[in-house]
This record gives C-alpha cells, structure tokens and sequence, in this order.
C-alpha cells in the first residue's frame, strides 16, 4: 500500500472526530417522505419528460458520442438553446454538462485577466456555491466579498473602487440553497449598471420555481442580467445546466470555456427530455404557488415550535442547529423514521450554522408535512 495513503486516511479520521464526516446516505426511494431531494416540481417523473427521454433515445442512441465541437452537436441542443434564451430574453444560451461544471469553467473563462487585459475586481456574495469559489481559483482572482445579500455593502465596496478602470464583475446566486432566500436582482441589475460590471447570477434553485413563467428571478428584468446561469438538476428533475447570454459571450465561449471544449455533450436523452420539462414551466403556476405556500406554513409552524429558519422565505427551509453533531443526531433520528432530510455542515455553511434542510417540492402531500413536523418537534 502507498505510504501516503494513510494521509487520507487521517484526514478522514480528522473530519469524523470534528463531527464533519460526509457518508453517502442509503440509497434513496426508501422514504416516507424525502425532503432532502432538489425535484421542486416532481418533473424527474412526469410522464411526457419520460416520453421525450424515450423517444430520443430510440432516435439518438444513449450519447452524444463527443464535444459539441466535434461529433456531439445534434440538433436538438440548438433547438433547446433557442428555446432557453427566448424565454430568458437573452441573444443567445449554451447548455453544458453539469451547474458545478458551468460555474467553474465558464466564470473562470469570463474572468481571465490575460483576455481583459487587466485583473478584474470581482465582487461576490459571502454565502456563493463551492462551484464559484472553484471558478476564482482557478482563474487566480482575489474576491472582493459583500455580506449576504447585503447590497448596501456591495454599494459601499463597489464605490470604494468606482475610479479604477480595472474590469468589474458582480457574482450571487438568485435564490441561495442552503439559505432558502432570494437577493435583490432587480437592484443588482441597477449597480451592475451603474459601474459598468458584468453580472453573472446563479439561478440553480430559481429555475421553474420562481420568477416570470416559472423562468428564474433573471426572467423577469427581461434581459438586463448578462450571464444568467442555471440548472437543469434541481427542478426541471434532470441534469445538465445552462447560460443565457450575448451572441459574444456565448461565441467567446465556445473558443475558451474548458468545460464546453473537453467535455463530451449531454446525452441527447437528457437534452430532449429538459427541454420538454422547460416547455412545461409555464403551465405550472399552480404547482408554484402551492410550493411556496407549504413552505410558508412550514415555517409558520416551525417558528411556533421555537425553530429557527434563517433567512428562508422560498421553497429551501433550513432548520438551523448551530452544532454539527446535534445537526448529524437530529437527521438521523428523522431518517429513522423514515424521513430524509440534509444535515448541511461548514464549510458548506459557515461555521456554527450547521443545519438541517428541507426542500419542498409540489408532490409533497399534507400528511407528509404532518409527518415531517410531528418528527422535528420529537426529534
Ligand atoms: C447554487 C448552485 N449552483 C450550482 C450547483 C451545481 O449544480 P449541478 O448539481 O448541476 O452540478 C448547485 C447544486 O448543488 C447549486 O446549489
């Protein structure tokens, strides 16, 4: 055995004996009620998402068998770009593997000092996903952090910088995962503006919940965010993200971005399938609405047992602990009823802020969110 090997082995050790230790959970479908999963709108099993992975299957085979910029371009993902850019009011979109993947490759590519000439000042939100933190260090920026969803502060760090001519980029999520709260985007767009930055939004968790048609929070300021990036793994119900952008951005991407050049394509059953769940969006307004009002009674009766949920007013619901390990006993005497929630820990959360969290999707049913209660308040 490789000596060094032990070195991971300690580190291990390390984790566990500070109540940090990951394990993958046991497999899922076991649940009374699942509230650890991402499926906002249960589109992972609606029958004509299915139908349209079936059907591409049967015409494309499994895989795109290669780059988009070699074998994989298939018609069927500049179909789904157009879609995704008319409905996001963009010039143009790109679809790529994975949100981690688009985070980390097409932020890196867009803040490269070498191509801007000049080290750009990049100002972003203390609670931003790993994915972001990926993205600056590989391109090697130093962040200007603002406090959370702080746009106060953001004005007073952009104002500080307001004569250098070094190029400005503003980075957040639009609704925040772990924290079930939303930032201001149209106040975003109107400083972005103002200093002449580029504003890149992370819509991973506002993709078909939120914002005009079910489109994100970006949707609705037509046009005026100009990278808005999000998911197709949350609650479209399957993988692979997108950009909407400039034709610029896009083509600038497409000769720069490592993460659209040496990646294989989505395969083309995903494609098919996330652009019949995007199509279905708007027909869901419903679903949407009885989302967020099972997350506000939720946290109604939380707040009544004395819980504390953050900052949280969408469909993400922490319950904030502060302890690791109690946030480790507490999902686990959950699951052991049957009820799967996340213990979310630092540094996925800053520290003293461990968590259980709870994402609501419109297939939950009131017994389950009776059930989920009744355990929290034993628990
Ligand atoms: C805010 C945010 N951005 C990006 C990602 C990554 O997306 P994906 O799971 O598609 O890689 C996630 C998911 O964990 C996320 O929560």
């Amino acid at each position: 055995m490789t000596a060094f090997l032990s070195s991971y082995a300690d580190h291990v050790a390390d984790l566990a004996a500070r109540g940090l230790h990951r394990r993958l959970p046991p497999p899922s479908g076991q649940w009374l009620a699942d509230f650890s999963s991402n499926d906002y709108l249960g589109l992972s099993r609606h029958p004509e998402v299915l139908a349209a992975a079936r059907d591409a299957v049967a015409q494309y085979g499994t895989g795109a068998t290669g780059s988009r910029l070699l074998s994989g371009n298939l018609d069927l993902y500049e179909a789904f770009e157009a879609r995704i850019a008319q409905d996001k009011h963009a010039e143009s979109a790109l679809i790529l593997g994975s949100g981690y993947q688009t985070n980390a490759t097409v932020l890196a590519a867009l803040i490269n000092a070498k191509v801007l000439g000049a080290e750009p000042l990049v100002f972003t939100d203390r609670l931003n996903h790993a994915s972001l933190h990926h993205a600056f260090k590989v391109a090697e920026v130093r962040q200007i952090r603002f406090r959370h969803a702080d746009l106060t502060h953001l004005t007073e760090l952009l104002d500080k910088h307001a004569h250098s001519d070094q190029p400005k980029f503003i980075v957040a999520e639009s609704v925040f995962g772990m924290d079930g709260d939303c930032i201001d985007v149209a106040g975003l767009v109107s400083l972005a503006q103002a200093h002449q930055a580029m504003l890149y939004l992370d819509e991973a968790h506002a993709t078909g919940v939120l914002g005009e048609r079910g489109y994100g929070l970006t949707a609705d300021q037509g046009g005026r965010v100009d990278v808005a990036m999000g998911t197709f793994s949350k609650a479209l119900g399957g993988s692979g993200a997108y950009i909407a952008c400039k034709q610029v951005v896009k083509d600038y991407l497409i000769n720069t971005c490592t993460g659209f050049i040496y990646s294989t394509a989505l395969s083309p059953m995903v494609v098919a399938a996330m652009h019949k769940a995007w199509t279905l969006l708007p027909a869901l307004d419903a679903e949407r609405q009885r989302l967020q009002a099972m997350a506000a009674d939720v946290r109604t009766r939380l707040h009544a047992m004395g819980l504390d949920t953050g900052l949280s007013t969408t469909h993400i619901v922490p319950v904030i602990l502060g302890d690791e390990r109690r946030t480790l006993q507490a999902r686990d005497q959950l699951q052991a009823r049957g009820i799967n929630v996340s213990a979310v820990r630092p540094p996925t959360v800053p520290p003293n802020t461990a968590r259980l969290r709870m994402a609501f999707g419109s297939h939950h049913t009131p017994e389950q969110i009776d059930a989920l209660i009744e355990a929290l308040r034993d628990v």
